[in-house]
């Protein structure tokens, strides 16, 4: 029997991801020991294999078909666009993809004025501005430390993900306004849910029933 592969995010979603795996009884051992280089675990006796991801890779791999299903925050599924069943809300990952600034640049955002947003998210700000607030915008792609593009006037605003706000806070920025709201999400291929649905529920359901319990 084939194994049903699992993708999930490195980083900030990973911990709570395989605290959930545990509790759900699909538990990846070994993938949460922080000094192992491996890239993929096996749990041969369920039939699944688990492989640790950068999140804009997981919807790729999981289009591709590379992994069955997908464990990702609903920003970077929105943002990679891929065509994929998003079949689950886990609740975890919470926060909110914001336009943020310093207060002076907020008369920017009413004034149709053409301005400058620094993001990770060139799709995610590429809509919202065009369609929601039609506006033309120049978006400049960064990949990180998005906070510091209005501080070195590299940008007027920036859309970024917010969840405690203390990076804003310590950089002098605020939310300006808000684009989405967002959480952690599985999703799954479109073959593999045809070909192998009743594993591929198995699973969503014991990951529901985990969500359950912890309520
Ligand atoms: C994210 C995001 C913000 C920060 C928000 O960056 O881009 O910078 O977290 O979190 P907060 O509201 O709790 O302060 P991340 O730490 O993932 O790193 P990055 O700057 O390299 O993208």
């Amino acid at each position: 029997m084939r194994p049903i592969t699992i993708a999930l995010t490195k980083g900030r979603l990973a911990r709570q991801t395989l605290e959930l795996m545990a509790r759900a009884g699909i538990d990846p051992s070994g993938a949460d020991d922080p000094r192992t280089r491996k890239l993929i675990f096996e749990n041969k006796e369920l039939g699944l294999r688990f492989f640790l991801a950068k999140g804009p890779d997981v919807p790729t791999y999981v289009y591709y078909g590379a992994a069955d299903i997908g464990i990702v925050g609903r920003d970077t599924i929105i943002e990679e666009n891929k065509k994929l069943y998003e079949v689950l809300d886990l609740g975890y990952g919470k926060c909110r993809m914001c336009v943020c600034g310093p207060e002076s640049a907020r008369k920017y955002l009413n004034s149709g004025e053409m301005i400058r947003v620094a993001t990770k998210y060139p799709n995610i700000a590429k809509d919202y501005f065009m369609n929601k607030k039609h506006q033309s915008v120049e978006i400049i792609k960064l990949n990180g430390s998005i906070e510091l593009a209005p501080i070195v006037g590299l940008a007027e605003v920036i859309v970024d993900i917010v969840e405690t706000g203390s990076t804003l806070k310590e950089n002098g920025l605020e939310v300006l306004e808000e684009v989405l709201p967002l959480s952690a999400r599985v999703v799954v291929n479109q073959v593999s849910m045809k070909m192998e649905n009743e594993r591929i529920s198995d699973i969503i359901y014991r990951m529901k029933e985990a969500l359950s319990c912890r309520s």
